[in-house]
């Protein structure tokens, strides 16, 4: 940690010591402004954080991280193509992916991206337009009317879950399935319900060497080959990556790939043509909107100073809780179907980017980083593991998302889900002491003694944090924007943590042993120096 952060650090660490007694339900109760000091709105946004365990105090040590940890020199290094990828040699440029053509260059090793960015781009219209307009054929001259996405990590999770995100704007006659894992069960599961001559598969991947998507890209090559011949692919199959060769390698007409660069990290590359399926799924000008709302959030995050700052205010939190309170997880809890698939999908963009053990300058670092995040979509998660959060006794930080207006309408639903919504983070903030609820139960009518006898098991301790973001509806603008939202927050928490977001060799060492291993799996080489469960479970699963 760099010593200025350390000053700022210590003292928020004796500011933690000196409140650690205070209670939430106190805190609203000692001042009538609270939610009016603790919030903050943006773009018709509302931003509530009045139920974390901060104060006013709090947040202005905090916000003087911004500072002292230079976020605006990262922002402005990050904008001006730096090699802030230290340890690949890379830029992180996924800002320029939905930056307008009409608001200047973004340069990268002296030369303006801005012209191959929405050189691509125009490219992916043309060929979704093809699609949709069924003027893109396949070779037995039928129109496409299945697209299967084969792509893992950050080449799958961001288009799915921003189909699964925006399945109110959906093409009516367009089907689009993702397949990622290596396990067959995958990719023949998709195939058995699809014909190869309407077929189209994207290979999606930025190295183009990944294995998972290699085997499932043959197999699924195999599949049509086998029905429609050799001269088919070039109908069926166009493909994503930074690596063409490859591509061309695998037998993919170079017309029909789509690039990217190395200045854009997996999990950042939705905005790409990575975004592909999404964009055939929701139609190009749904994918533009996706686009600039990331774009508004990236001007939102580079302009607004830290007490106002969406992303900024989210990292500063995160921090507090995690750093200074002890919470080791934070839990996501969309109140929207449509959302179910983002806490998976900022598993990868938080853990991957900011699960790191060393500062920039490789030393250990001397504090956590990235909690562990899980969660499920409201109110699925309330019937599950809800129960650990009010009353399991972990400090688990609680993030609530939700939507002022449905993306579906039926009637009686979206004002159950608010209320539903809203009522987990009045119960996690105010809990209900075991006096209370004893009179509760009195007043029930339940008689004295069995009242005493219950009371222990229900009441709840609160004082639990949690955080919500209210936004106006779920459409692509306001998506985008939301992504970009934590893009730029787990951005802020490494310039705070003075940690590299953008490598992730930690998931380098099982894809260099599950290589070694296979060699013995297939008997081409010897299990002579394995530990002996690693060879005892080898042995197991011969025939
Ligand atoms: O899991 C490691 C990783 O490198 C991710 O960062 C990346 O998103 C994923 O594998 C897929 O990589 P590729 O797009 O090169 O196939």
């Amino acid at each position: 940690m760099k010593p200025a952060t350390r000053v700022a650090w210590d003292g928020l660490a004796r500011h933690a010591a000196a409140g650690s007694g205070a209670r939430l339900r106190d805190l609203f109760a000692a001042d009538a402004q609270r939610f009016a000091r603790l919030s903050t709105s943006w773009n018709h946004w509302l931003l509530d954080y009045s139920k974390q365990r901060v104060t006013p105090e709090t947040m202005d040590l905090l916000q003087a991280l911004w500072q002292v940890a230079d976020l605006p020199g990262w922002i402005a290094r990050m904008r001006a193509g730096e090699a802030i990828n230290h340890t690949e040699g890379r830029a992180a440029l996924h800002i320029a992916l939905r930056h307008p053509a009409d608001k200047g260059p973004i340069m990268h090793a002296g030369q303006d991206v801005m012209p191959a960015v929405h050189h691509e781009l125009a490219k992916m219209q043309r060929f979704v337009a093809g699609i949709h307009g069924r003027h893109w054929r396949g070779a037995t001259g039928e129109p496409i009317s299945d697209i299967v996405n084969i792509g893992i990590g950050g080449s799958d999770l961001g288009p799915r879950m921003a189909t699964q995100a925006l399945m109110a704007f959906r093409h009516p006659e367009l089907r689009v399935h993702y397949v990622a894992n290596l396990d067959a069960a995958d990719l023949a599961t998709t195939l058995a319900t699809l014909q190869p001559r309407n077929t189209l598969f994207v290979i999606a991947s930025k190295t183009f060497t990944t294995q998972e998507t290699m085997q499932n890209a043959a197999s699924a090559r195999a599949w049509l080959v086998g029905a429609l011949g050799e001269a088919a692919v070039a109908r069926h199959f166009v493909a994503v990556s930074t690596n063409l060769g490859e591509v061309a390698r695998f037998g993919i007409d170079p017309a029909n790939a789509f690039a990217f660069w190395d200045w854009v990290g997996g999990r950042y590359s939705l905005w790409s043509a990575i975004g592909l399926p999404l964009a055939l799924a929701v139609g190009y000008d749904n994918f533009e909107k996706l686009l600039a709302g990331a774009h508004a959030m990236d001007e939102h995050f580079f302009s607004a100073p830290p007490q106002e700052n969406l992303p900024g205010l989210l990292a500063l939190l995160e921090i507090w809780n995690s750093n200074f309170l002890g919470a080791d997880n934070r839990v996501l809890l969309p109140y929207s179907q449509s959302l179910g698939l983002l806490p998976r999908y900022l598993q990868q963009l938080e853990m991957e980017s900011n699960g790191k053990p060393v500062d920039r300058q490789g030393e250990p670092l001397d504090c956590t980083t990235a909690p562990i995040l899980w969660g499920e979509a409201g109110t699925n998660g309330q019937h599950a593991f809800y129960q650990l959060i009010h009353q399991g006794g972990h400090l688990i930080p609680c993030e609530f998302i939700a939507c002022r207006e449905a993306d579906f309408a039926l009637p009686g639903h979206h004002e159950k889900l608010l209320a539903n919504c809203f009522a987990q983070g009045e119960a996690l903030m105010r809990g209900k002491t075991p006096d209370e609820t004893f009179t509760e139960l009195r007043a029930g009518g339940m008689a004295a003694d069995e009242a005493a006898r219950l009371a222990p098991f229900r009441s709840f301790p609160g004082n639990q944090p949690s955080t919500t973001l209210l936004l106006p509806r779920l459409d692509p603008f306001n998506l985008g924007a939301l992504l970009a939202l934590y893009e730029h927050k787990v951005f802020a928490e490494s310039v705070i943590w003075d940690i590299n977001p953008f490598d992730q060799w930690g998931v380098e060492y099982g894809k260099q042993l599950a290589s070694r291993l296979l060699s013995i799996i297939e008997g081409k080489a010897s299990a002579a120096g394995l530990d002996s469960s690693t060879a005892g479970l080898i042995a197991a699963c011969k025939p």
